[in-house]
C-alpha cells in the first residue's frame, strides 16, 4: 500500500445474526518464518496456506532481494529455493517493508549474519517503532547497526566476518526480537541461549526444530524459558501448511459473540497455546465457544471454532496473560464494551508500540463511540453496556488491527461506525471484508448509504 494514495474509509452498520463457516488466511507469524527459513535452507521449500498480505509480500520481496527464488504457484502456494544458512546475497536496493514489523525485525537478525550491508526502511508508522530491541543483541553479536536517532529505522546492518554467540535475556516479552536473534544465531560458531522471563509465541522454535536445527528449550530455575541454539547446522528444505491466523479469526470471534442470534464456525485455526489467550479471555467473560477437530498440521495444532452469540460479562485479563493476546486486545476492547460491567487489561503496555499506539487509539475509539474507557500506562478500563451508541468516527493511524476492530463494533451498535482508512487491512487480513459480508456483516464505502 502506499500512503500516499487517499484514504478509503469504510462503514460498518447494525446486521442481522451472522452465520454461516469461514476460514480465514493463513497465519502471518508463520507465513513470515516459512519464507525466511526457506531461503535459509538449501533446496526447495514448498509452502501451503502463505497468507499474501502486503506484510508478509514484503517478506517475499526481502528474501528475493537476498537472492533466493520465490515463487507463487497458486493461491496461497509458494516455493522459495534457499540459499543455505550464510549464503545470502548483498541486496542491490534498499529493503522497503512498509508497514511490516515481525518481518522487519526478523528480517533484520537475518542480515545482521552476513558480512555485507543492508539497508532496510518502512512506511511512517514503521519508521516510528523502536528497533534498538532487536539491535541490542545484535550489537553484542558484532553486528554494525547504522540507524536514525534514537535506534529507529531506516537503518543499514552489516554482520562481521563471524558473529559472536550471545547469553540474552529478554527484557522486553517480545517474539520478534526472540526470533531475530535466532536467526541470526543460526551463523554463528557457537551455542546462543535466549532467555525468556515471559513465554512468547514460539514458532520460530517449532519450526527450526521442523527444518531439521537442533534446538533445545528448557525451563531455568526461576521458571524463565531457555532457548539454546548451535550456530553452523544447515536447514533442510520443508513442505509447510500454513493454517488459518487466530488474530485474524478474532475479529469474526467477536463479530458473532456481539451480534445477536449469530452462530458461526471457523475452521482451521491455529491453536498454538501462546496464541489462544483471547479465546480463553471471552470463555471467562461467558462467550459460548466451542472447540472441535483439535489436531496436529505440520508442528502446530489446529481446530474448529464455533461461536455462538453470548452476553458476556466483564473479567480482568491478568498481565501475565498478555504475549498470548498481545494483537487481540483491541477487538477484546470491542467485546469488553458490549459486557456487562467493567473489563480492566493489565500490563498491556507492550500494545502501545505496535503499528499504532493502540492502548491510546482504542481508548480514543471507544470514546468517539459513547463507550466510557480510562488509559493507564499499562492498562486500559472498558465500561461496558449492553447498548453501544456508536456513530462515531474512527482515527485508524495506519493500524490494520484498529482499523477492523472498530468496524466489527459497527456491526452491533446502534448506529454505523466508521473508519477513517480500510487500506491498512490488506497488510494482515486482504479477505476481511469479503468473509465478514459472506457471513452477513453489512459494510459501505463510507460516502455511500
Ligand atoms: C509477532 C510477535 C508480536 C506480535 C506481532 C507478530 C511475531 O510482536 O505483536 O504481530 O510474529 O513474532 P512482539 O514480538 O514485538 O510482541
Amino acid at each position: 500500500m502506499s500512503t500516499d494514495d487517499a484514504a478509503k474509509p469504510l462503514r460498518a452498520k447494525r446486521s442481522g445474526p451472522l452465520t454461516g463457516t469461514i476460514r480465514p488466511p493463513g497465519d502471518k507469524s508463520i507465513s513470515h518464518r516459512a519464507l525466511m527459513l526457506g531461503a535459509l535452507a538449501v533446496g526447495e521449500t514448498a509452502i501451503d496456506g502463505l497468507l499474501e498480505g502486503d506484510d508478509v509480500l514484503a517478506t517475499a520481496a526481502a528474501m528475493r532481494a537476498f537472492g533466493a527464488t520465490v515463487t507463487r504457484t497458486g493461491a496461497g502456494a509458494w516455493r522459495v529455493a534457499g540459499l543455505g544458512v550464510g549464503g545470502l546475497l548483498e541486496p542491490e536496493h534498499v529493503i522497503d517493508y512498509g508497514n511490516a514489523g515481525t518481518g522487519v525485525r526478523l528480517a533484520m537478525g537475518i542480515a545482521g549474519s552476513h558480512s555485507f550491508a543492508s539497508t532496510f526502511t518502512g512506511d511512517v508508522s514503521l519508521v516510528g517503532r523502536p528497533m534498538g530491541r532487536v539491535f541490542e543483541p545484535l550489537r553484542r553479536m558484532g553486528v554494525q547497526v547504522l540507524a536514525r536517532a534514537g535506534d529507529k529505522l531506516p537503518a543499514t546492518i552489516k554482520g562481521p566476518d563471524a558473529l559472536i554467540p550471545i547469553e540474552f535475556r529478554l527484557s522486553v516479552p517480545s517474539a520478534q526480537v526472540k526470533s531475530a536473534v535466532l536467526l541470526a544465531a543460526l551463523n554463528s560458531p557457537g551455542v546462543t541461549t535466549i532467555i525468556e522471563p515471559t513465554p512468547t509465541r514460539d514458532h520460530t522454535e517449532r519450526m527450526l526444530t521442523a527444518f531439521g536445527a537442533a534446538i533445545a528449550i528448557d525451563t531455568g530455575e526461576d521458571g524463565a524459558r531457555l532457548i539454546t541454539l548451535e550456530g553452523g547446522q544447515t536447514l533442510k528444505p520443508q513442505v509447510i501448511v500454513v493454517p488459518s491466523d487466530p488474530s485474524s479469526a478474532a475479529f469474526t470471534v467477536v463479530a458473532a459473540l456481539i451480534v445477536e442470534g449469530s452462530d458461526v464456525t471457523i475452521e482451521n485455526v491455529l491453536l498454538n497455546p501462546t496464541r489462544t489467550g483471547l479465546i480463553e479471555t471471552l470463555m471467562e467473560m461467558g462467550a459460548d465457544i466451542t472447540i472441535a477437530n483439535r489436531r496436529a498440521v505440520g508442528g502446530e495444532e489446529v481446530g474448529e471454532i464455533r461461536i455462538r452469540a453470548s452476553r458476556l460479562k466483564g473479567v480482568t485479563v491478568p498481565a501475565s496473560r498478555a504475549p498470548s493476546m498481545i494483537d487481540e486486545y483491541p477487538v477484546l476492547a470491542v467485546a469488553a464494551a458490549f459486557a456487562e460491567g467493567d473489563t480492566l487489561m493489565e500490563g498491556i503496555g507492550e500494545m502501545r508500540f505496535k503499528e499504532s499506539d493502540r492502548v491510546a487509539a482504542v481508548a480514543a475509539g471507544l470514546k468517539a463511540n459513547g463507550i466510557a474507557a480510562e488509559d493507564g500506562p499499562e492498562s486500559l478500563l472498558v465500561h461496558g453496556s449492553a447498548k453501544v451508541e456508536g456513530g462515531g468516527n474512527v482515527e485508524t493511524r495506519l493500524d490494520h488491527r484498529i482499523a477492523m476492530s472498530f468496524l466489527v463494533l459497527g456491526l452491533a451498535s446502534e448506529k454505523p461506525v466508521t473508519v477513517d482508512d480500510a487500506r491498512t487491512i490488506a497488510t494482515s487480513y486482504p479477505e476481511f471484508r469479503n468473509l465478514m459480508s459472506g457471513l452477513g456483516a453489512k459494510f459501505a464505502e463510507a460516502d455511500g448509504d
